[in-house]
């Protein structure tokens, strides 16, 4: 089967596309025929081995899995013979979990792994493009934020991944939306439904005087020092972004103060909560919503292309990755 396969960390030229064996599940994985595939804002991170502590989940010294890409969209090709949840023919949509690999036509996974059935009314790339940025905005809301109907939520860089489905799933809560964008995204991040938008180019959010209930940072580009003067006494600050001020923040506000900063790493929750993640995001999608924002589709050839275009941290939503089947997108 065609995979993109690195075998060092560096730039986008280390992903180089190689024929490779196609993998045979064992009993209890299922083999799905990928035919959509993300580069998600983590991916170039995991290419370039940088900040060095992404690498203690790809390897220290070289990749450790070779193929990259954690999300997808397919069709189930195989099943091993203890499967019981899924069937041939099946089209689902889910993420690796950190084991990687979503760039190839072929990944065997266990059936018991972040998968559900795809929603009916979304093309393969779209539901491969929502799978990163709605499996990490709602745990972020739901979970960490305690999103609750007539929250007043802001959402900062709302139209990334995580941003767009950020947006659309505070709405679906019940909450008052105000997302953050540049000028060019204003237009989009207001079809996504926010109540209000703010133009980060010509103002700071922390300074209009409002204050919020829940501050998602999706971008982790405004800290929880800046955020804090716009939280509402028990306002919760949340970024998917690590850094040290995050963790001392984190630290800090569990023991003192009423409002909260803290941060969560969805890629690690256990696959079995991430798997009714996806079936209540399928839910959704089927009721209109949340939907799909893609700014670019790109062929598996082109993957060097499409790491050069995210690694700008300028995309809007999502960039996806086709496996030669546009027909069946
Ligand atoms: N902790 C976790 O579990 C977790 C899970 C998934 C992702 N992440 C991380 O979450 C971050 C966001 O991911 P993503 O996929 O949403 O990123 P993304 O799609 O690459 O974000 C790009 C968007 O951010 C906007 N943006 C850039 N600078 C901004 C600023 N200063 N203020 C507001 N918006 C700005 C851009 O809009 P303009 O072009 O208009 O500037 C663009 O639309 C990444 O760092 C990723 O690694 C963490």
């Amino acid at each position: 089967m065609k995979a993109v396969v690195y075998i060092k960390y560096g730039p986008p030229e280390v992903l180089q596309i190689r024929e490779v064996e196609i993998p045979t599940p064992k009993n209890n994985e299922i083999l799905i025929r990928i035919y959509a595939t993300a580069v998600n804002a983590t991916d170039p991170i995991f290419r370039k081995g940088k900040p060095f502590i992404s690498r203690f989940a790809t390897g220290l010294l070289t990749p450790k899995n070779t193929i990259p890409g954690d999300v997808l969209a397919g069709e189930i090709e195989a099943v091993g013979k203890e499967v019981t949840l899924f069937k041939k023919g099946d089209q689902v949509f889910g993420a690796t979990g950190g084991g990687f690999g979503a760039h190839a036509e072929y990944i065997s996974l266990p059936e018991e792994g972040a998968l559900a059935l795809k929603p009916a009314n979304m093309t393969y790339g779209e539901a491969a493009s929502i799978c990163d940025g709605a499996l990490t905005a709602l745990p972020f809301l739901r979970d960490q934020g305690k999103i609750q109907r007539g929250h007043k939520v802001l959402i900062n860089g709302a139209s990334g991944a995580v941003g767009s489905q950020g947006v659309q799933l505070a709405k679906y809560f019940g909450a008052e939306v105000t997302g953050v964008c540049s000028t060019a995204n204003l237009d989009l991040v207001k079809s996504l439904g926010a109540d209000s938008v703010i133009d980060y180019t010509r103002e700071d959010f922390t300074r209009t005087g409002q204050s919020y209930d829940i501050i998602f940072d999706a971008v982790g580009k405004s800290s929880f020092s800046r955020c804090k003067r716009a939280l509402k006494p028990n306002g919760i600050y949340l970024t998917t972004v690590l850094s040290l001020a995050i963790v001392r923040h984190r630290l800090w506000t569990s023991l003192i103060g009423s409002r909260k900063a803290m941060i969560m790493f969805t890629g690690i929750r256990p696959a079995k909560e991430r798997a009714e993640d996806l079936r209540f995001i399928k839910d959704l999608a089927e009721n209109g919503k949340i939907s799909a924002v893609i700014e670019k589709q790109y062929l598996l050839e082109q993957i060097a292309e499409a790491h050069r275009h995210v690694e700008t941290g300028h995309k809007k939503g999502n960039v996806v990755v086709t496996l030669d089947q546009i027909s069946k997108m």
